[in-house]
């Protein structure tokens, strides 16, 4: 029986560590991180049409729909891979914060991905969607994937971590988004290199380490963001909100490329009192809790 819509989840992320080396020849860095996915979701809903189309609702109603979408190059680069005639009308409801450096855009190609091989009767596996991903951009691969991993390469190339640890987070997120590109062309104009990436660099091994035989505060040590000096550097009142947080004694690091700041609580019950602490201290900053790790790109409904 044919499919003829298909709902599919996709998580936000955050990295506990990202470290960054000198640029490549391409002009990616080459990243050594882990992502832990996040209970905050994307949804793609799927149906057949004759050709490509999308709406988006939620958090992200402002953005383009157009081929400038990475859900609509996604859908379009598995057209053209597979030589499909069908087209898909994709319906988006975004939760993940936009331009945030949470992966926002990533977990709505990575659904379209996979929404649109199960509706056009391809059903790939995920070593083959993990490839596409890894085209259209580097946390593609990873929002695929969910859970805990680690990265190097551009971040795309991953390997699956068992985690011994829940965290409960509470993110502070902003108002206006932060431009990954010019964030790491700010760490360029700024930055003196540490020599990393080729292979796994101390912090993401201890971390690993840490996270893997579940001690806590061993891998709170660890959490280290190269991008936090290049993003205080074009938002300096992000400077000011982490070094509140960290005075008071809070375990807080930029998500990603910011600007979203993301603040570990010791429990889920401690978070949530914590995500109302923190409103009232930060009226700038909007509020979101989440835990982690949490799930992969997920199929919830097909008909
Ligand atoms: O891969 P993605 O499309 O998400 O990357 C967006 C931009 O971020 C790239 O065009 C590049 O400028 C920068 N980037 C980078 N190194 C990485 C990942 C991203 O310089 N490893």
């Amino acid at each position: 029986m044919s499919v003829h819509e298909v709902h599919v989840s996709s998580p936000a992320k955050v990295n506990l560590a990202l470290r960054v080396g000198p640029p490549r020849f391409d002009g990616f860095h080459p990243l050594d991180t882990v992502f832990e996915s996040l209970d905050v979701y994307d949804d793609v809903v799927a149906t057949r049409a004759d050709s490509i189309s999308l709406t988006m609702s939620g958090v992200g109603e402002d953005l383009p729909t157009d081929a400038s979408n990475l859900a609509v190059r996604a859908a379009q680069l598995l057209q053209e891979r597979h030589g499909v005639d069908d087209g898909v009308r994709l319906d988006i409801t975004k939760r993940i914060p936009v331009a945030a450096g949470m992966a926002g855009g990533s977990a709505d190609a990575a659904a379209t991905l996979v929404a649109c091989s199960r509706l056009w009767g391809l059903d790939l596996p995920l070593a083959e969607l993990l490839e596409l991903g890894g085209e259209l951009g580097s946390d593609v691969p990873f929002a695929l994937l969910g859970g805990l991993a680690h990265g190097v390469g551009r971040g795309e190339a991953l390997e699956s971590m068992e985690s011994g640890i829940d965290h409960n987070w509470v993110l502070l997120t902003d108002a206006s988004g932060l431009s990954t590109p010019e964030v790491f062309r700010e760490f360029d104009s700024i930055m003196g290199y540490t020599r990393v990436p080729e292979a796994l660099v101390p912090e993401t091994l201890e971390l690993r380490k840490a996270l893997e035989c579940g001690d806590r505060c061993a891998a709170q040590e660890h959490m280290i963001n190269d991008l936090e000096e290049p993003a205080f550097s074009l938002r300096p009142e992000l400077r000011e909100t982490m070094r509140t947080l960290r005075a008071r004694g809070h375990v807080a690091l930029l998500s990603g490329s910011g600007p979203t700041i993301a603040v570990l609580a010791e429990s889920a019950d401690r978070a949530d009192a914590l995500a109302r602490e923190l409103a009232a201290l930060f009226p700038r900053h909007g509020v979101l809790r989440a835990n982690g790790p949490a799930g992969s790109t997920h199929v919830t409904k097909e008909m």
